[in-house]
């Protein structure tokens, strides 16, 4: 759902203040009603929004996945630090943001969309959406620290951590891959510390239904396939 006059401004309808005259006016209907609120709220596949008369389409919907390289801010603007959406230069699509975020130092996937319905179905805390984390540690990862970080750890905030699935990584002993389904600030990295060890390296390799695969360069993006946007609904 997005509000009618940022619809509008999206069908290149006219500036917002154009926008504003034209819904006064009452040139704007919705499903053959005249509406003059821009609040209104519209969704493309259940209303048809005129002017004059005339349908608007809405704004193709994008979708996109990049492996974020550390030394990237998860940010649309920044004044000083390049940004994960800098790196979408070129990608065709209107008004992309992040979904989510990862910090400076972390790694892998982020999903870049400009479609806000999924965005809170992926971050709405209640979803429980899976995120898998492959992590490097400074010391050991042993059986004890997985049961802990399993059952859920105080991270200093007003709740333990959900319950998350934590396995020894294969060929390393100081790597997991964690999956969580929450996505509080900093929160492996805490998880970590509270069970007495620390993330040296963190990268984030899938979100859902979506993999982030070895070949996809760091820094480098992709549209979803078919199946991946099936998968998500969109
Ligand atoms: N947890 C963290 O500590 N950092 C991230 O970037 C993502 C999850």
């Amino acid at each position: 759902m997005i509000r009618l006059d940022k619809f509008l401004c999206d069908a290149n309808a006219g500036t917002r203040s154009e926008v504003k005259a034209l819904l006064k006016r009452g040139r704007v209907t919705v499903d053959g009603h005249v509406v003059q609120k821009g609040e209104f709220k519209v969704s493309e596949g259940t209303n048809v929004v005129c002017l004059d008369g005339q349908p608007l389409a809405f704004a193709q919907k994008v979708y996109y996945l990049l492996n974020k390289p550390a030394g990237v801010v998860s940010a649309t603007k920044d004044r000083r630090e390049k940004t994960a959406l800098d790196l979408l230069k070129g990608a065709p699509g209107r008004d992309l943001f992040l979904v989510g975020r990862l910090d400076k130092d972390t790694e892998g996937l982020l999903l870049v969309t400009n479609d806000g319905d999924l965005a809170h179905r992926l971050l709405a805390p209640d979803k429980h959406v899976d995120k898998t984390y492959r992590v490097l540690t400074r010391k050991e990862v042993t059986p004890d620290c997985c049961k802990r970080l399993e059952a859920g750890v105080d991270i200093g905030d007003e709740k333990p951590t959900r319950p998350a699935v934590a396995q020894k990584l294969a060929g390393t002993p100081n790597g997991l891959l964690l999956t969580i389904q929450e996505g509080r600030f900093h929160q492996v990295k805490r998880m970590l510390l509270a069970v007495g060890n620390e993330v040296v390296g963190l990268k984030r390799i899938s979100m859902g239904p979506l993999v982030l695969e070895d070949s996809l360069p760091k820094g480098q993006w992709r549209p979803l396939t078919e199946k991946e946007r099936k998968d998500l609904g969109v």
